[in-house]
């Protein structure tokens, strides 16, 4: 594929720095980027509770350089943003029950960390992007026609989402006001390898590998737009090199499913009875449902997603996780008892 000048960017340019890049999405990102270009790839990350350099590894090569550090610290933050062509920032808090036990560090993180980033970016006239949610919308009802779109009014309702919310505005107010050359993509929900154990689907398929019933939450009504991490990556790679500045691009697979759904589907695929979960303690202000209008990306940019079976992509993900009990293990019990502790 001829390299592409849109939004400033292209896979001529050599490097690029990727915040986040020991969490799950990033790291994914990281392993699609080697793989798929010749960039050089720096990581910066914290390594806080939710960064696992062992989802880098494999990676050693003079392509690749990680460096262990906070990107609310603008000296760090500066230096390494003028080394780069672009930067794509995961880094976040990200979990919506942590967010509710202890919400100091996702505005720390999510709201000042953007905003050192940013500010670093447009000192330096560097090409950004900001990765974010859909949760920053709010939640639909169970029977509502519509999705979310670009258009969405945002109306966030968990400390995480309003963290990631604000963050958006940073963004979008740094391009009016500093012409930062930025583009901005919310993404539904995730799933795949290296995911942490306290999310959703890695909990639940590690409490049947552990023996143990799966926990719903509330009534298990809840829908998710399940798209596979992959498709993510593909689709942030899309953007950077075509989309236009000051956009936001919606990324989705067309994935709903109910949590009760996910749990039935999960069940099955180790043999067991579909009814065997445990209702418990619903989540604060838990949100209905989300789901993605993502016809923007699809007709701007030509992107599809690659994995757009759910249930196919589910059973590699079980199977990922029956392989790699070594990466899961180490977080497993901690999870659990904070889980436990909070009543879940
Ligand atoms: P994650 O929690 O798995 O990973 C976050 C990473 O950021 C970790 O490696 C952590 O060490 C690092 N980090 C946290 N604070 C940091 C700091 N101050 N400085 C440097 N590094 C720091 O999260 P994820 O699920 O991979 O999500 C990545 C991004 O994608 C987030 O911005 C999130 O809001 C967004 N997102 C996630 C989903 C999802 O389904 N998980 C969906 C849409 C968007
Ligand atoms: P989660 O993975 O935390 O993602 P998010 O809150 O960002 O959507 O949860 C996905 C859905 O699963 C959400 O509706 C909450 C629900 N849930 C459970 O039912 N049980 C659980 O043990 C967890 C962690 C989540």
């Amino acid at each position: 594929m001829p390299a592409k000048a849109a939004g400033g960017y292209s896979r001529a340019m050599q490097r690029i720095l990727v915040t986040g890049g020991a969490g799950f999405i990033g790291c994914n990102f990281v392993h699609y980027i080697m793989e798929h270009t010749t960039q050089h790839v720096t990581v910066l990350d914290k390594l806080t509770y939710a960064g696992n350099v062992e989802s880098l590894s494999g990676l050693q090569s003079e392509r690749f350089t990680f460096i262990k550090g906070d990107i609310c610290d603008a000296v760090l933050v500066d230096e390494l943003t003028e080394s780069v062509h672009a930067v794509v920032h995961f880094a976040a808090e990200s979990h919506n029950d942590n967010s509710l036990e202890d919400p100091r560090p996702f505005l720390e993180t999510n709201l000042a960390g953007t905003f050192t980033l940013i500010e670093a970016a447009r000192r330096h006239g560097k090409r950004f992007h900001h990765i974010s949610t859909d949760e920053v919308y709010g939640d639909l009802a169970l029977d509502d026609p519509h999705r979310f779109t670009e258009n969405s009014v945002y109306r966030p309702t968990s400390p995480y989402s309003a963290t990631k919310a604000g963050s958006d505005m940073l963004v979008r107010a740094w391009v009016r006001s500093f012409g930062l050359k930025a583009t901005i993509s919310n993404c539904s929900n995730n799933y795949g390898p290296y995911q942490h154990v306290e999310k959703f689907i890695p909990r639940q398929i590690t409490n049947i590998l552990d023996g143990n019933r799966p926990h719903l939450y509330g009534n298990g009504r809840n829908v998710r737009d399940w798209i596979h991490v992959q498709d993510h990556s593909s689709a942030v790679l899309a953007i950077l090199e075509g989309g236009r500045l000051g956009e936001t691009y919606l990324i989705g697979a067309d994935g709903e499913r109910s949590n009760r759904e996910v749990v039935e589907m999960l069940l099955s695929l180790a043999g067991q009875p579909r009814d065997a979960y445990d209702l418990v303690t619903d989540r604060p202000g838990h949100d209905l449902r989300y789901a993605i209008d993502s016809s923007k990306l699809r007709r701007e940019l030509g992107w599809s997603p690659r994995f757009p079976d759910f249930e196919a992509g589910l059973a590699d993900t079980v199977q990922w996780y029956r392989d790699n009990e070594h990466w899961w293990r180490p977080q497993k019990a901690a999870t659990e008892s904070k889980y436990a502790g909070q009543g879940h």
